[in-house]
């Protein structure tokens, strides 16, 4: 099994281009099976991700050439509709094909998805607007059932909670229903932005993209043809490079990228001293030699990321002070901590808050990756640790960071990816 062995450095510098957003690659992937040509998407990440779900939907008949950060699905073919448990245990996002598979085809098997290392991750929510659109759902044999024999019906529906995929799945099952939907509560984030945006450029009438409340004037069954685009950057990838500059402060610069999705990120690295400058693409940290402790609360956009909340913990390790962590989405984000303080970092708990008293040097060791953005923050940590250090079990990684050792190699870290 693979693993990254780091040696701490004094300091990186360079420039790093960001690739296409994971978690917009996913929905905008599932959405080709509403489609009737063939959909052509650039800026995908080359991640573990992506090319699951691309294998999910060739295993259902539709055909994915992927070359490069391009890719043509072409869906027209596909003839099952049963994601198995073999893949969907591999990755939770595969029930983002539900309310497509559901609309088009009036009935879909989608294995339980199961928890994850970060929480329970419940779909509860999902099944629930589903079921408001007509559905009947039955769990059967760790399978989520949901037939809709004479196609789902437009109607209003109120999330208890802010959910991502939640939004994604019911906006994409809108797409064909018949009639209106009005989803209240839905979820601001960018990558929900993008597929309604593409929806919208593709015959799809939808309003109030990047609000809370959207609406979509279903075309009750009649597939559409979906124009070429190019998935939007990754903000969490950025935002963890831009940690990667503050934690050994040092100046790097970020291409592709977004400055206008990474607001709560850059608003945080500035309380914790850095200053940044940015062009239409690019942005450039000017990290400040002392690092000023904080106080962080997850919450869903445009407030600062849970996907971000590791990544800060190992920043707040070397803050001149006490820094608090508040995880309020999950209830089992704070796997990362044991493994920071193997390496010798001050963090204690109570509950969903962590407490970091900073200035304490890191030492190298090894560690384990526990879920994606936990493997991210022991990188983070091992840039500005002493000696050196082995992560293992980097498969979360790779997961969700795109060429990450060479990225990083390319900015002064002494980095290889080994195999024990
Ligand atoms: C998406 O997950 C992202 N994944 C996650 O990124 C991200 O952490 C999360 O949104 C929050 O921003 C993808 O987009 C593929 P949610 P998702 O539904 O959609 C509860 C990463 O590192 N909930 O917004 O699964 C849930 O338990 C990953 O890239 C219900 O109770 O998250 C959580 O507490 C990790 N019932 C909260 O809502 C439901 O039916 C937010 O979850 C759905 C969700």
């Amino acid at each position: 099994m693979d693993y990254l062995q780091i040696k701490g450095v004094d300091s990186i510098n360079g420039t790093i281009k960001i690739s296409g957003a994971k978690n917009a690659s996913l929905p905008l992937i599932a959405m080709t099976i509403l489609a009737k040509n063939s959909v052509h998407i650039k800026n995908l990440p080359a991640v573990a991700d992506i090319k699951t779900l691309l294998k999910l939907l060739s295993n259902l008949g539709a055909t994915c050439d992927f070359h490069d950060d391009k890719v043509i699905v072409n869906t027209s073919t596909l003839n099952q509709t049963k994601a198995t448990y073999d893949i969907v245990k591999t990755m939770r996002a595969s029930i983002l094909v539900l309310g497509p598979i559901l609309t088009r085809f009036g009935h879909c098997e989608v294995s339980l998805p199961g928890g994850c290392a970060i929480g329970q991750r419940p779909i509860d929510l999902h099944l629930k607007a589903l079921e408001q659109m007509g559905a009947e759902i039955t769990i059967q044999a760790g399978y989520v059932e949901a037939k809709a024999p004479n196609g789902l019906k437009g109607c209003e529906i109120i999330f208890d909670k802010i959910t991502v995929t939640g939004t994604a799945n019911i906006v994409m099952a809108a797409a064909l229903a018949h009639g209106k939907t009005t989803i209240i509560n839905a979820a601001r984030e960018p990558e929900v932005v993008q597929l309604c945006e593409v929806l919208n450029n593709s015959g799809i009438n939808i309003d109030g993209t990047g609000t809370a409340v959207l609406t979509i004037e279903g075309r009750a069954g009649k597939l559409m043809d979906i124009n070429e685009f190019s998935v939007i950057p990754d903000r969490i990838e950025a935002g963890t490079y831009l940690c990667a500059g503050a934690i050994t402060k040092s100046e790097i610069t970020l291409t592709n990228v977004n400055t206008h999705h990474l607001g709560a990120v850059i608003a945080k690295l500035e309380e914790m001293g850095s200053s940044f400058s940015s062009t239409q693409d690019t942005i450039t940290i000017h990290p400040s030699k002392i690092i000023k402790p904080v106080r962080v609360i997850t919450q869903e956009y445009p407030a600062f990321p849970t996907d971000m909340q590791a990544q800060f913990m190992a920043l707040a390790t070397q803050a001149e002070g006490t820094s608090i962590i508040e995880e309020r989405l999950f209830e089992n984000r704070f796997m990362h901590v044991s493994e920071l303080q193997r390496m010798g970092a001050d963090i204690s708990l109570n509950g969903n808050v962590a407490t970091v008293n900073g200035r304490n040097k890191l030492s190298g060791a090894d560690v384990m990756a526990t879920d994606l953005r936990a493997s991210s923050a022991l990188v983070l940590a091992a840039l500005v640790a002493d000696g050196i250090t082995n992560i293992h079990r980097i498969y979360h990684l790779d997961r969700g960071y795109d060429s990450l050792e060479k990225k990083l190699k390319n900015v002064g870290t002494d980095i290889q990816r080994l195999n024990e």
